[in-house]
């Protein structure tokens, strides 16, 4: 297999991201088919990425024996299902964040994982394949900055993409589960350890639409994992400056800190308003690299015949902690990780 050919299903804010890097950027893969149920958007990105095969139901995709593997970018609760869909039909899978809306759901993408071994399955943590956090992760695997004390993290979208985030925000399962398993994946990550404790807070301090799905528009997580290793975390949807993600890890011998500044350049702009950097707005361009680099991760698993790093359990923690920490949030009480369930 040279090549590999790719169906993608979803194509809003990330699928069309990840539908034109697959036509255009990323030479492992050739986008052969997409899926969306909307089907003027399906038929004018296929026309514009030269795509031949559109499709507005997924399991026909998937019937396509000239496909060797799906890359699912839906509504987070269809995930599970089309993940079982999928490997069924014998295809390989990469699928967004999170996995699934309950942890049942996530039960049931674990046991489709378990039932096909010999197909690779990814999950999209692409923080995990951006170079200052994997720079970081190095780091920290090379003992330089000693034991983990703390990571502190803040993901921001701007209020200047507030619209279609209101659009998203019914099926995005809420700021826990949407935004801070990011973050929850980076403690993991970074520290090795498991969260043993949560408490999550939070308000609608500009956006009262929030309270109807049981969320604010502004969440935080205190967290502590099993080995003490402390955890901050902050999840906003309407940073007045931009598209904010900033990671901070304390360690007993140092600090590493990434993106203080969520400026893309270098650039300095001296004028009426003073000295300023500006800042991304959105993040599909502060991600841009990562997502190659993730996708192109994939492709070389299925190639190399070799299994990711980040696995589908990966993808149940962090559900399983991000719906703990909605949980707290809603009785405001810290509670402590059942992981025997
Ligand atoms: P979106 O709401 O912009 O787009 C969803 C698309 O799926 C729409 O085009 C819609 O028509 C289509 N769709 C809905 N039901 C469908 C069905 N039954 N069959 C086929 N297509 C269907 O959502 P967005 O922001 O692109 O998010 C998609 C997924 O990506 C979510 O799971 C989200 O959590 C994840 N995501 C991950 C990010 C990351 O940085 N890793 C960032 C943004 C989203």
């Amino acid at each position: 297999m040279n090549k590999l050919r790719i169906g993608s299903v979803g194509l809003g804010r990330l699928g069309y991201e990840h539908a034109f890097n697959m036509a255009k950027l990323i030479p492992d893969c050739e986008l052969v088919a997409l899926c969306d149920i909307a089907e003027d958007h399906l038929k004018a990105v296929a026309k514009e990425l030269d795509v031949p095969n559109v499709y507005t139901d997924f399991e026909e995709m998937c019937k396509n024996p000239d496909i060797d593997a799906i890359t699912i970018v839906s509504p987070s609760a269809l995930h599970p299902e089309q993940i079982r869909i999928a490997m069924d039909y014998g295809k390989h899978v990469f699928y967004e964040k999170p996995l699934g809306s309950t942890i049942e759901a996530c039960k049931t993408a674990e046991s489709a994982v378990e039932e096909h071994p010999d197909l690779i399955f990814m999950l999209g943590f692409m923080r995990r394949f951006d170079p200052s956090y994997l720079d970081a992760k190095a780091r920290i695997d090379r003992g330089e900055i000693g034991r983990i004390i703390l990571v502190r993290s803040y993901t921001q979208d701007p209020i200047s993409t507030i619209e279609g985030t209101l659009k998203f925000a019914p099926h995005s399962g809420g700021q826990f589960l949407d935004m801070c398993v990011h973050d929850i994946d980076l403690v993991r990550w970074f520290s090795g350890a498991q969260p043993e404790r949560v408490w999550g807070i939070g308000g609608c301090f500009e956006f009262e639409e929030y309270r109807q799905w049981n969320d604010g528009d502004n969440v935080s997580i205190m967290l502590q994992c099993d080995d003490e290793t402390m955890a901050f975390m902050f999840a906003g949807r309407a940073a007045a400056h931009g598209s904010n993600v900033e990671t901070e890890i304390i360690g007993t011998r140092g600090a590493l800190r990434i993106a203080a500044v969520p400026s893309p350049n270098l650039l300095e702009i001296f004028d009426e308003y003073g000295v300023r950097k500006e800042c991304y707005q959105d993040f599909v361009s502060r991600w841009h690299q990562a997502y190659i680099n993730e996708i192109e991760e994939f492709c070389r698993c299925i190639l190399d015949k070799r299994h990711p790093e980040v696995t589908v359990y990966d993808g149940t923690a962090t559900s399983r902690i991000a719906y703990r920490c909605k949980e707290s949030f809603e009785i405001g009480e810290m509670l402590k990780i059942d992981w025997k369930n």
